[in-house]
């Protein structure tokens, strides 16, 4: 469904993204995974034209994305920010419902849409469709722009570190319900994360990234079996051996 074919990105001196070629099936979740500043926030921005690629192409069902009109992609492609951006002076529907409004949808149906995202990212609608952004925690405010990206039904969702101001109960309990919502909706997502543990837990194929580059592309199970090189083997031994000083901590306990 996505491609991208030796995308290149350039602030200045900067290579911010290197020659990066990579594909998405549709209904499937890449996660791209890296350090902070490898490159992933810019890759995002490009695929839904944030961003102009210095270099490279992107193709959105083989049609190159410079080539759809930018209501199309706003139609079809949900976008949810690493910072979150809610409209200060709309309410949390109101943030949510901005997509559909703008596409023509009814009152009714959008209303009915706020009320089934609010459900399903755990903010009851009773309690805070009508709050301000300001009255919310920074989680909360998350999760109203997970919602927000999924309010149009979009068929590609892209997905900047969504959870990563999540306390870590929440967080495990929104990666699961987040794995069944894709899996009932169907979605293609890409999902930004520096987070191993999210990475393995979420991905179908996940995408490593260093320095703009592209390290590897697999499976989980690829990954942890054949690391391409040290850097994706260190990556991949960290939650191993963090569980490990974990389990070793139990067994001191009195
Ligand atoms: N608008 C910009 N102007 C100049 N440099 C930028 C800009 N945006 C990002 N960069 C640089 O590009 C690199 C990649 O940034 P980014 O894609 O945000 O990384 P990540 O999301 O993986 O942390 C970093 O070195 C960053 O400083
Ligand atoms: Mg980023």
């Amino acid at each position: 469904m996505i491609e991208l074919v030796q995308l290149t990105k350039q602030f200045g001196e900067t290579t911010a993204v290197d020659q990066l070629s990579l594909t998405v099936a549709r209904g499937e979740l890449l996660v791209l995974l890296g350090g902070s500043g490898c490159g992933k926030t810019t890759t995002l921005k490009m695929i839904n034209r944030l961003i102009e690629p210095s270099a490279g192409e992107i193709l959105i069902d083989g049609r190159s994305a410079t080539a759809i009109p930018a209501y199309e992609l706003r139609r079809r492609i949900g976008y949810c920010f690493q910072q979150v951006g809610l409209f200060p002076h709309m309410t949390v529907g109101e943030n949510i419902a901005i997509t559909p409004a703008l596409l023509g949808w009814d009152r009714d149906r959008v209303a009915a849409r706020v009320e089934t995202l609010l459900e399903l990212v755990e903010l009851p609608p009773a309690t805070f469709r009508d709050r301000w952004p300001r009255e919310l925690s920074g989680g909360q405010q998350q999760r109203v722009g997970v919602a927000r990206a999924l309010a149009a039904e979009p068929e590609l969702l892209l997905l900047d570190e969504p959870f990563g101001a999540l306390d870590p109960l929440t967080r495990d309990r929104l990666q699961q319900s987040f794995r069944t919502i894709r899996a009932q909706l169907g979605l293609t997502a890409v999902f930004v994360t520096h987070d191993m543990v999210e990475a393995l837990i979420l991905a179908d194929q996940i995408a490593v990234m260093h320095d703009g580059r592209l390290v590897q592309l697999g499976t989980p199970s690829e990954l942890m079996q054949h690391p391409a090189d040290d850097y994706v083997r260190e990556l991949m031994a960290t939650p191993l051996r963090q569980a490990e000083t974990v389990e070793a901590l139990t067994r001191e306990s009195p």
